[in-house]
């Protein structure tokens, strides 16, 4: 029997014009910090938007937060928090620059001595200054969850913390303000949330057939509208199909009361903080040889995503086919949206990364998988099949 408690408390203004209601939902007695990231905002409007929106309020503004967002520009922003007494924080971009607000709104308020300990070693967040999101990059869910994952540079680690003390108060999706997004961004997109759900979905068997169903929903929905936006990136409706997906990709619903797996995100992250390739590069390369590796433990689920997904038929006999087409498909899809699924495609020796990762995690003491059946040295064989 299941047993979960859900609870999400981001209000969602959803759809086209929505950004001008800021006005009724930023708070107008206490400085604002808007923070953005390396100025596409300003290029397609979205600034101007925002800026016209929030009127007579008492703004500053925080810019340069970087994609993998950098802990150290995030502690310049803590103290631009502290100084200026800021009680809001407005994040305008994609999920770089929510994560960054997330964790600078937990450390400008951490009581600790070091605020890296939130990430490194899981300190407690006892308060954090609220904050409200304008989203123009569908991918990450950060609009409607309470994680944000954090780069440092110094010791290129990559961690993540979550609270629930760093919900977004709000999240506004318009989505005409991912028209300008460059087609990889796009697609960076639409694999994030496909392997988000993957992480919920393909773990074991249990009896969760409703969590089931909606995970499924969410990844044909994104097999049938990925061809749309990259057809007319204009397509207003597409565009809007796609982020309402991305956030239901990881906001807590299908992953209520299931195993969930993330070995492919938390591989994917080390080879971001060790290679510096794009967060969704990392997961299409991972998942394919994940999932053949976990082939045996996975069985069931993958039978049954073929299936429902592929339309793959199977009989006893011929289930380790039907298992083989299943992972094909996944990487075929990949691959039909221009993304790369090797490590020599980005020129990436694997057996590089399979040491430097493995030892890593050894040195951490990580195991992996819904049911930690992954060790540093299973981590390092599914890497080197990712040559
Ligand atoms: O910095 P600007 O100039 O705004 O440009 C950005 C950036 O270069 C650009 N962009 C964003 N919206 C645009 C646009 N360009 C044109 N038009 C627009 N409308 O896109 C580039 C990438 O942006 P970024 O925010 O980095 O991408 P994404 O939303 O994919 O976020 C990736 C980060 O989120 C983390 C990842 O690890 C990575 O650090 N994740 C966060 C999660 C969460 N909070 O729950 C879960 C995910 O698994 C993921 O780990
Ligand atoms: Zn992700």
């Amino acid at each position: 029997m299941l047993n979960f408690e859900y609870h999400n408390p981001v209000k969602i203004v959803f759809g086209r014009g929505t950004i001008a209601e800021l006005d009724k939902l930023v708070p107008t007695d206490t400085p604002v910090l808007m923070l953005y990231g390396g100025g596409s905002i300003k290029k397609n409007g979205v600034y101007d938007q925002v800026v016209a929106a929030l009127g007579k309020r008492s703004v500053l503004e925080f810019s340069g937060i970087e994609p993998n967002p950098l802990y150290e520009t995030c502690l310049k922003a803590v103290e631009t928090v502290r100084r200026e007494k800021i009680g809001f924080l407005l994040s305008v971009g994609g999920g770089s620059v929510l994560d960054a607000a997330k964790f600078i709104a937990a450390a400008a308020l951490y009581d600790g001595v070091d605020t890296w300990d939130i990430l490194a070693k899981g300190a407690e967040v006892k308060a954090a200054v609220p904050l409200g999101a304008v989203l123009t990059l569908p991918a990450t869910g950060s609009e409607m969850n309470a994680n944000s994952v954090i780069s440092r540079s110094s010791t290129g680690e990559k961690l993540y913390f979550s609270s629930p003390l760093v919900y977004p108060r709000f999240s506004i999706l318009d989505p005409e303000t991912t028209f300008t997004l460059p087609e990889r961004q796009t697609v960076n997109g639409i694999i994030d949330a496909y392997v988000h759900v993957f992480e919920q979905y393909m773990t074991f068997y249990l009896n969760a057939p409703l969590q089931d169903r909606q995970a499924e929903a969410i990844l044909l929905t994104l097999i049938e509208e990925a061809p749309k936006v990259l057809k007319n990136p204009l397509d207003c409706d597409a565009r809007a199909n796609v982020m309402w997906t991305a956030t239901n990709a990881l906001n807590g619903l299908i992953g209520c009361g299931v195993p969930q797996d993330w070995a492919t995100h938390m591989i994917g992250h080390e080879l971001t903080a060790f290679y510096g390739i794009d967060h969704a590069q990392s997961l299409a390369v991972v998942l394919p040889r994940l999932l053949t590796h976990c082939r045996e433990a996975k069985k069931m689920k993958l039978l049954q995503y073929g299936k429902r997904i592929f339309g793959i038929e199977f009989k006893k006999e011929t289930e380790c086919k039907a298992v083989d087409a299943a992972i094909n498909a996944t990487e075929e899809f990949f691959n039909s949206l221009g993304m790369k699924t090797h490590l020599s495609d980005y020129k990436i020796d694997a057996n590089e990364a399979a040491g430097k990762i493995s030892r890593r995690l050894k040195e951490r003491g990580t195991m992996l998988g819904e049911q930690e059946q992954l060790s540093p040295d299973d981590v390092a064989k599914i890497l080197i099949g990712c040559a």
